[in-house]
């Protein structure tokens, strides 16, 4: 399958007419709540976990309905994160994707709120899909309460809070896998749960996902380091204290890092089977998460 930033455009758009019709779902529940999770996903994002889902899900030949769904559990996920790793009580940032943070567009109690909801509304997506069977469901929401909760997310966000600039190198490693690489676990892992494959498989999905996290996070902590605010849409240079790689190794370092991910990451590619035609473009896409600006 072709990669390139029009299909990854087109994509962004059909999705977010698709989380905006779903979300109308919840509308007649308490106002602000509503209003708070609609605001959020008004932001738009880059939406590159969905994206991935689809993206991968395609080349596995799984239906678009049981990926859309997939997507929207992820990014649902994704905004509870972003939501409350914003708050004052974590990173206290008031601007993301350039426009006021929810605690700042509402308040504090809205966005702890607002996280909550979107956090179960992740999980009730999949119980209610329609387009995933029963006995997948169950192996998918058991995979996201390990990469959302203490075997992932939660706890790498609990590290990064406590852990300090001069944290060694692996303790950062660690806790990047667990708050951003166990995400993208999900993403590749829930493909291998729907189209049955075997734990072998399923186990390089797992490798290739960390992978995809280191670089993904590194890029992020480089743009804090060295991006434009215009770009980004977030502060910068707020992390210099805090566990990020790039203030601790710099950008030459950390670009060879990123590609040595990048090599794994396509080496776990070829042994799960991929054709000639569908590495070069999946090697596009890590070029394109990469180089962002954003
Ligand atoms: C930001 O994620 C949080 C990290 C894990 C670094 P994204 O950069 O994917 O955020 P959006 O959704 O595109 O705004
Ligand atoms: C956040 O990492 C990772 C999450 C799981 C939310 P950061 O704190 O670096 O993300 P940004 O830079 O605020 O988007
Ligand atoms: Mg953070
Ligand atoms: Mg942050
Ligand atoms: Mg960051």
């Amino acid at each position: 399958m072709i990669f390139n930033e029009k299909n990854l455009l087109d994509f962004k758009n059909s999705f977010e007419l698709k989380s905006s019709k779903e979300l109308l779902r919840i509308k007649n529940h308490e106002k602000n709540i509503y209003q708070s999770i609609q605001y959020s996903f008004s932001t738009g994002g880059k939406r590159l976990r969905p994206f991935l889902i689809f993206y991968f899900g395609s080349l596995f030949n799984i239906n678009e309905k049981s990926l859309f769904d997939l997507g929207m559990t992820v990014e649902l996920t994704h905004t509870y994160s972003l939501i409350h790793d914003d708050l004052p009580a974590m990173d206290n940032d008031d601007i993301r994707r350039g426009k006021p943070t929810i605690h700042k567009k509402f308040d504090e109690a809205t966005a702890i709120l607002c996280g909550d909801a979107l956090q179960v509304i992740a999980f009730s997506n999949i119980v209610k899909s329609k387009n995933i069977s029963d006995n997948h469901k169950i192996k998918i929401i058991d995979l996201l309460c390990e990469c959302s909760g203490l075997d992932g997310l939660i706890s790498g966000q609990s590290l990064d809070l406590k852990m300090i600039k001069s944290s060694n190198i692996s303790k950062i490693n660690k806790m990047q896998d667990l708050k951003t690489g166990a995400l993208f676990k999900f993403c590749f892992v829930s493909l291998g749960i729907l189209k049955n494959l075997t734990t072998k498989e399923i186990k390089l999905l797992e490798k290739l996902s960390f992978e995809f996290g280191k670089i993904f996070q590194i890029t992020d902590d480089l743009l804090d380091f060295n991006g434009s605010f215009k770009k980004v849409g977030k502060k910068l240079r707020k992390d210099i204290n805090k566990p990020n790689i790039a203030y601790k190794i710099g950008l030459d370092e950390c670009l060879k890092k990123i590609s040595s991910h990048k090599n794994n990451f396509m080496k776990y590619c070829k042994k799960l089977g991929f054709n000639d035609k569908d590495i070069i473009n999946i090697d596009l896409l890590l070029n394109h998460v990469s180089r962002r600006d954003f």
